[in-house]
């Protein structure tokens, strides 16, 4: 048990799925997972470890923001021994060739700060995927026939963002998207010697304002699970 997870050890799969939405964890678990069991409800924050094709996977959600992600990733990796750690999410399109629906697989994350920046002091590390799990994404997708982008994200701290002039450098510089996790599971994720990776799909547009319709919701989400869980047993 950690302050946070309540699952025994050896109740944690080293492969560990996370959406930041404990109710996708639990969702994901019973749609995809062969006997799902929840390891974690602490705070309402659920965890459910089952097999995918024979492989133990860990469902297990994130919440919202670097600080929360940054609980559990440090937790399950630390003292449940999880090595893979992939962020399924969304994220908010920046650039005008990625569309509503379209995956980003995010190869690394700018970010202003992270819970970890205080170590690096006047260092800007760039936090990146670990290429064999980026590289088994995009063939997962291509097989899939859905469009995915590989490329530089951006990791906020804001959702409702009041500096208009950041998001125009980012989209100036290439940044395909933004979501609020990455770079901080990436930063972990080096530290610790896993490997991690950013499945996105894109929910909203910063540049049209279009958003995903509802009734998308759950297919995109279920592209991007199957699109982590081939990536991670490839
Ligand atoms: N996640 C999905 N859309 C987002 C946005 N526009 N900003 C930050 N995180 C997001």
């Amino acid at each position: 048990m950690t302050p946070h997870i309540s699952a025994r050890r050896g109740e944690i799969a080293e492969t560990v799925l996370m959406p930041g939405d404990p109710l996708r964890a639990k969702w994901a678990a019973e749609t995809f997972l062969e006997n799902p069991v929840c390891v974690n409800e602490v705070r309402g924050m659920l965890g459910f470890t089952g097999t995918w094709r024979g492989h133990r996977v860990t469902i297990h959600g994130s919440g919202m923001g670097m600080p929360s992600l940054s609980i559990y990733a440090n937790e399950l990796i630390r003292e449940y021994g999880a090595n893979t750690l992939i962020r399924i999410g969304s994220a908010g399109a920046m650039q005008p060739h990625v569309a509503i629906r379209d995956v980003v697989l995010a190869m690394t994350s700018s970010t202003l700060s992270t819970p970890s920046c205080g170590i690096f002091r006047e260092l800007n590390f760039a936090p990146c995927a670990d290429y064999g799990l980026l590289r088994a994404a995009h063939a997962a997708a291509e097989a899939k026939g859905i469009r995915a982008h590989v490329g530089g994200i951006y990791s906020s701290d804001v959702f409702y963002d009041e500096r208009p002039d950041l998001n125009k450098q980012m989209q100036r510089h290439g940044i395909l998207a933004v979501e609020m996790e990455a770079a901080e599971l990436y930063t972990l994720a080096a530290r610790y010697g896993a490997r991690a990776l950013a499945v996105l799909t894109i929910s909203d547009h910063l540049l049209t304002h279009e958003a995903l319709p509802a009734a998308d919701r759950q297919s995109s989400f279920s592209d991007m699970v199957e699109i982590a869980l081939e990536a991670a047993f490839a």
